[in-house]
């Protein structure tokens, strides 16, 4: 039997293929439970051939949910399906967040005020310098690029494997943007203020390579979009060389906030009791 608070009050869901293994719906349990507020949130897997049906049924009210999370690999037909996507998602073509409105599907993408949320916590003063080092072009570097352009960092270095990629986000993000091949990750890293891996080298104990972070400008901030383990290889080298680090467990939890606010109308807090809640379930699987 499921807490009577569940059976009343808005329905959340968040959905990908598979879904089975998001945080999110223990991040909004949380809020739900300590704000006292009526409501559920779920995991609700949808595979691809059935993402546009559900898509039709949230619109039209008959899934019963009041909006919910978007994740692998769902965000660009989310985005193209919506009503009303916001700017950030028209420029990053991908929606993380989607809430009714007047009959009308809304869609943004919270990744962005996540990462730049989780560092002002973290790491207040973290936006003082003017140039940024993104290492890796993948889906999950889309937008924090944008969050850090967005910000005001001048000079953004984009360095990846495969430089096509890194290209395709410069043209994306326009002139503050410049696409480099991996070797060019020494050069690039001189005088920055700022290093964000959004690769997956380092993710759940696969190897890292050896990074020299003495380039960057002193005291500039390393950080891990991945959170398992949550001191990566990469920020453990960084901190090795005296570097400040911030690891990537927060951009997940402050991400969820914007959404939580739009389906239960309260906005949640990210407190010290939610990151343990999640640690704690991270070492348990
Ligand atoms: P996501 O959408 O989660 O970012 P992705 O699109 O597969 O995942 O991107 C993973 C990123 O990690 C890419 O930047 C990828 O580089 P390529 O674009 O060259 O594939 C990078 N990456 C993964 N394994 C790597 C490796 N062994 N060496 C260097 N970069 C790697």
């Amino acid at each position: 039997m499921g807490d009577s608070r569940e059976t009343f009050g808005p329905k959340a869901f968040v959905t990908g293929f598979p879904v089975k293994h998001s945080r999110s719906p223990l991040i909004h349990g949380y809020w739900l439970k300590t704000l006292g507020l009526p409501g559920s949130y779920r995991a609700h897997e949808v595979a691809p051939e059935g993402f546009a049906d559900f898509i039709a049924s949230l619109k039209d009210g008959s899934s019963g949910f009041a909006g919910g999370n978007v994740t692998i690999p769902h965000k660009e037909l989310a985005f193209r399906l919506a009503d009303k996507p916001d700017e950030l998602s028209r420029e990053l073509g991908a929606s993380n967040t989607l809430w009714r409105e007047n009959g009308l599907l809304h869609a943004t993408n919270t990744d962005g005020v996540g990462f730049t949320a989780n560092l002002d916590e973290r790491h207040p003063g973290w936006d003082r310098h003017d140039t940024a080092v993104v290492f890796g072009a993948g889906g999950a570097s889309r937008a924090i690029i944008q969050a850090v352009r967005d910000r005001g960092f001048k000079t953004i270095h984009v360095v990846n494997r495969t430089v096509e990629r890194a290209r395709e986000l410069a043209d994306r993000f326009g002139p503050k943007v410049q696409a480099h091949p991996a070797g060019a990750l020494a050069e690039v890293m001189k005088g920055a203020g700022l290093f964000i891996n959004t690769t997956s080298l380092g993710m759940d104990g696969e190897a890292a390579p050896q990074l020299d972070f003495t380039p960057l400008a002193t005291e500039a901030v390393v950080t891990d979009i991945v959170y398992i383990p949550l001191k990566t290889p990469i920020l453990a080298q960084a901190e090795e060389q005296g570097f400040p680090i911030v690891d990537g467990l927060g951009m997940l939890l402050h991400q969820a906030v914007p959404g939580f606010e739009k389906w239960f109308g309260k906005r949640p807090v990210v407190d010290a009791a939610l990151r343990a809640l999640i640690i704690a379930d991270m070492e348990a699987h």
